[in-house]
């Protein structure tokens, strides 16, 4: 990664890779076809659909370029595989589709890479084993053993925030008799049950508790998923790291649970503008103009700290450069996703010259802080790989980023993207 005087120009994201997990599951749940346009490029979204596959799920990919996903949906009845289903480095896809196989007449393994064999799991296990399912795993971990059962519907109080487990619990509520409802510690993003939504379901909700009654029919639906806002934060930030910095993303999914990002960066300093709101199976897509500024910086705790759980590497990573620092508390989840965050955004601001205190439940980074070029690792996280080469583009000198590669989890295109934004 080579420095940069600027960030200038026009993106159109890749769909969400959140909604892309959620309607592929349901697709496939469905009565009928359905037909997901700008589905997620992502290596993760594509772990699902191997998975839905491998459950005897018929689809097929159409207009390479436009990333469309034309699945016939199996009226609730998905076969045994005959191996064990590889979740690759996807937490999403194997905690959301315990939800569905705990429900299944059959029992079947779940398992993916050393990332996602690190991962907790309890999780998931507790709820659905509440509700009849036999789930055995290595000490909490993966792999998982899903012996499906008749679920019976459970109230249960979720004690982490996580959209996962939300979901998961919901997608097997809607297998099970009698009602589900979760509650929630925080609001979390609601994929799930706008998707449940989408594709026909009826679902209650009472301020930070969600319910579904088993046994309602899903229809197949047509949709265009929104450019995912996850990604669409690298852009941001980098685009703020310039006072000259001029971007505009098109087509972004601006869900208030999950565009929280935007405000913080308006606190920090950053100048936003969002037009062209629509709404389409109940998601907000807009078109985002930012303008680079001076950016002060400011503190993340509790709920931000929760919605921001994706945006925090990048925000990080940026953070010596606005003028306050940055200091992130309630955010300890960062130590369980696909690589120890905290420790990896320490470590690499570390070797690029900064002062950095990392907490248990997050970091305190100073501002006014120059950084300068040097090799660090992505910890084999698309999220610490994107967040760094963001970094870099602010150091004094070159920065290698090992196993960058790993940005293809999310976001394939990632660096072509970002080559064409910005200006040396
Ligand atoms: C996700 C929820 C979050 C997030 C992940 C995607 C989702 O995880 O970090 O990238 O799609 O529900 P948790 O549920 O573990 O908070």
């Amino acid at each position: 990664m080579r420095p940069a005087r600027n960030v200038r120009g026009s993106v159109t994201l890749p769909g969400d890779k959140s909604i892309s997990h959620r309607y592929a599951m349901l697709a496939a749940l469905a009565d009928g076809a359905s037909r997901l346009e700008n589905y997620s490029t992502g290596a993760d979204c594509a772990s699902t659909l191997g998975c839905l596959r491998s459950l005897g799920v018929k689809w097929k990919k159409k207009e390479e370029a436009e990333n469309v996903i034309e699945m016939q949906g199996s009226g609730m009845s998905l076969t045994a595989p005959n191996a064990s289903l590889d979740c690759g480095n996807s937490g999403s896809t194997i905690r959301m589709l315990s939800g569905i196989l705990s429900a299944q007449n059959f029992a079947c393994e779940l398992s993916g890479d050393e990332s996602l064999s690190r991962r907790p799991m309890e999780r998931v296990i507790t709820p659905l084993a509440a509700m009849g399912a036999r789930i055995t795993s290595q000490n909490g971990r993966p792999p998982l053993c899903v012996h499906g059962a008749h679920l019976k519907g459970i109230h249960y109080g979720m004690p982490v925030a996580s959209a996962q487990v939300k979901t998961c619990v919901l997608f097997a509520g809607l297998l099970a008799e009698g009602e589900t409802s979760v509650h929630e510690p925080v609001r979390t993003r609601d994929h799930g049950e706008m998707a449940l939504r989408a594709f026909g379901a009826t679902l209650n909700r009472k301020g930070n508790e969600i319910g579904i009654r088993g046994g309602q029919r899903l229809h197949g639906i047509t949709a265009r998923i929104p450019g995912d806002i996850s990604s669409a934060a690298f852009f941001f930030c980098a685009a703020a790291l310039f006072p000259e910095s001029q971007l505009t993303i098109t087509n972004l999914l601006m869900n208030p649970t999950r565009a929280r990002l935007l405000d913080i960066l308006v606190q920090f300093g950053l100048r936003i503008s969002v037009s062209q709101i629509e709404e389409a199976h109940g998601e907000l897509i807009g078109t985002v103009k930012v303008q680079g500024g001076c950016l002060k910086g400011g503190a993340l705790a509790g709920a931000d700290s929760a919605a921001l759980i994706d945006e925090i590497p990048v925000l990080a990573a940026i953070a010596p450069s606005t003028e306050r620092g940055i200091e992130v508390r309630d955010a300890k989840e960062l130590r369980v996703k696909e690589s120890d965050r905290i420790a990896a955004i320490a470590r690499n601001l570390r070797a690029m010259g900064a002062e950095v205190e990392e907490r248990e439940d997050g970091l305190k980074i100073p501002g006014g802080q120059k950084l300068h070029g040097a090799e660090v690792d992505s910890f084999s996280d698309h999220r610490i790989a994107m967040a760094f080469s963001v970094a870099a583009l602010r150091a004094e000198g070159d920065s290698l980023i090992r196993g960058s590669e790993c940005a293809a989890v999310s976001y394939p295109a990632f660096f072509t993207a970002l080559d064409e934004l910005v200006e040396h």
